[in-house]
């Protein structure tokens, strides 16, 4: 992995509670606002026991993130990867992959599996990711693939 922050930016575990606000803000507008879902939606019942990474920006707001969860010890699953339109494309999504991966390999995981968008295909195609199958439709319209990545012991 070749990419590197822009300057000012870091990446990191949210820890404060505006850091905590602003990560779920970015998860709500970018996974949830577009199709008129209400704050809160954007969260589900396993956050306390999950791994999370943001990347924030010179204001200290949260422009991507990012969860990684381990469903068993040797497999663990990607979820609510979001990076602020505004953002997209500047490699912080794949920055924010590497670092979710570095975490799941630091747990033991064999294997990362994720439920990809249709847009975002590419994207974790781009990130080392194979298509499984076509899987769910969420909220009717936002076709999803399950995919998966073997993990290296060393990164
Ligand atoms: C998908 C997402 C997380 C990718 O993050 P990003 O920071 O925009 O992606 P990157 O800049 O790291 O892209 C890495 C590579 O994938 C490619 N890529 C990213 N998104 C792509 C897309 N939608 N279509 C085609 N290629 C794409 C980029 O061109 C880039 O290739 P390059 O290295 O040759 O330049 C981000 O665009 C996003 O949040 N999208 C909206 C929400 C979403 O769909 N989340 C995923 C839910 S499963």
């Amino acid at each position: 992995m070749n990419y590197f922050l822009p300057k000012n930016y870091e990446i990191k575990s949210p820890s404060s509670d505006k850091e905590w606000e602003s990560y779920f803000e970015t998860r709500w507008k970018v996974l949830r606002a577009p199709w008129n879902k209400i704050k809160g939606s954007e969260r589900d019942e396993m956050e306390e026991n999950t791994f999370h990474l943001m990347i924030i920006d010179g204001n200290f707001d949260a422009v991507a993130c990012g969860r990684l969860q381990m469903n068993t010890p040797e497999v663990a699953q990607v979820r609510y990867m979001a990076v602020l339109d505004q953002e997209q494309g500047k490699h912080l999504g794949s920055i924010l992959m590497h670092g979710l991966e570095v975490k799941a390999t630091t747990n033991g995981a064999s294997k990362i599996f994720l439920q990809a968008r249709e847009v975002a295909v590419p994207f974790y195609l781009n990130c080392g990711y194979s298509i499984l199958e076509k899987t769910f439709l969420l909220y009717d319209e936002i076709q999803h693939y399950s995919m998966e990545k073997l993990l290296l012991k060393e990164q």
